[in-house]
């Protein structure tokens, strides 16, 4: 039988199995290093803000890069008010492709992958920015991805205890409940922003709302503190009082995309801002005194899904977690795909080669049966 070229398919449940065998911590510092050396090759990527379609309850987005080598692009949503229809706030899927064919090499669930890779940038530029030392952070919107952003900067910056307030009760004993367990953190309730804010080095704020909103204002933010700002990520939803950008060092993921859709929406376009790569490549300083207010205006960039995309392919495969699918017609005679679709074969040889392919195990088969069959065409 001729070889077929199969994509590895790692659906939610695996993503999940996958996570929790390698571990949350684990996986966070993981990507974090990826995105890491992904970043020190910067000027390799071909890069572009993202393709946005906004609707009145949410918006859909397209995000692709390439290093010229491999190609991918996420799927993902943004619908605040979605969980009152039973679904997520965000729901993402993401391809990484092989640049020499074009053949997709994995197709995965990315709503985990979200989370993780989010978590890992923010701790990643908190290192960079938060001062040392940096033990208590505030985190406002305790929704699905609280725990994440918790356990990254637990684990990648030593934060003990995590001041949790969301005006939805629920959302913060949920928060509370998943972390009991956690060796050396503290999670306290706090009552409102404003006492969630007080003592604490870092204030993340993760809120869900399609609005201009104040979060914070100027009068809760003291000299020294790191805001990590995550909720705030399309045109028209922001989360800080325009204030207290003005008075601070902000850094962001790529600036052409972060002006539209970042806090500093409500900036000038001229308004100075660093790059998270020129922090880790040394090239820049994101904070200068001890004073300094920093602030990472998150909003979530290409490479980050690319890093966790090539994240979760290795995985898939050193894990044997996640099979192959047939996911692109790939008839005997590529050209006769009119042939091959109307004798009803297409099934029958893609589970041939499933079965094939998983007997090939980690070796990468995808990719070694995509080339093959590109230059056998
Ligand atoms: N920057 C990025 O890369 C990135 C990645 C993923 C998600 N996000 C954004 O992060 C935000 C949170 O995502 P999620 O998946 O956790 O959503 P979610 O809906 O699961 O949680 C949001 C939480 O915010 C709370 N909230 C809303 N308004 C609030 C307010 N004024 N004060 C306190 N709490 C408030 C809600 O009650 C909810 O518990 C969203 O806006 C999402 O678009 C950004």
């Amino acid at each position: 039988m001729k070889e077929t070229a199969m994509t590895r398919f790692l659906d939610a449940g695996d993503a999940a199995r996958l996570v929790r065998h390698v571990g949350v911590g684990q996986a966070i510092v993981e990507l974090a290093g990826h995105l890491q050396q992904d970043l020190l090759r910067w000027d390799a990527f071909d890069k572009s803000a993202r393709l946005a379609s906004h609707s009145r309850e949410g918006v859909i987005e397209l995000m692709p890069v390439t290093d010229g080598v491999q190609y991918s692009f996420k799927y993902v949503n943004g619908h605040p008010r979605n969980g009152l229809a039973g679904l997520p706030t965000v729901m993402a899927f993401g391809v990484l492709a092989e640049v020499s064919t074009g053949f997709p090499l994995l197709l995965a669930d990315m709503t985990l992958a979200t989370a993780l890779r989010t978590a890992a940038a923010s701790a990643l530029a908190a290192r960079l920015l938060a001062r040392p030392g940096a033990t208590t952070m505030a985190l406002i919107g305790n929704g699905a991805q609280a725990e994440f952003q918790s356990l990254a900067f637990h684990g990648m910056l030593g934060v003990r205890t995590i001041h949790a307030y969301d005006i939805d009760p629920d959302a913060t004993a949920k928060l509370m409940r998943n972390l009991a367990g956690v060796p050396g953190l503290t999670i306290v309730r706090m009552d409102s922003v404003r006492e969630a804010v007080q003592g604490a080095d870092i204030v993340t704020t993760v809120t869900a709302d399609k609005t201009h909103a104040t979060i914070l204002l100027p009068d809760m933010i003291r000299p020294g503190m790191h805001l990590n700002a995550v909720g705030g990520d399309c045109p028209g939803k922001t989360e800080l009082h325009p204030d207290i950008l003005r008075r601070a060092r902000i850094t962001v993921e790529y600036a052409a995309q972060t002006r539209i859709e970042g806090e500093i929406q409500q900036l000038p376009a001229d308004t100075p801002v660093t790059e998270l790569w020129q922090l880790v490549s040394r090239q820049a300083r994101g904070r200068e005194s001890a004073d300094d207010v920093t602030v990472f205006d998150s909003v979530g960039f290409a490479l980050e899904d690319y890093s966790a995309l090539r994240w979760l392919h290795a995985k898939t495969h050193a894990l044997h977690i996640g099979r192959y699918v047939e996911l692109v017609a790939n008839a005997p005679d590529p050209r006769d795909l009119f042939g091959w679709a109307m004798a009803g074969e297409g099934g029958e040889a893609g589970k041939a080669a499933e079965t094939a392919a998983e007997k090939g195990g980690d070796t990468g088969a995808a990719a070694l049966l995509g080339t093959a069959h590109a230059l056998a065409a």
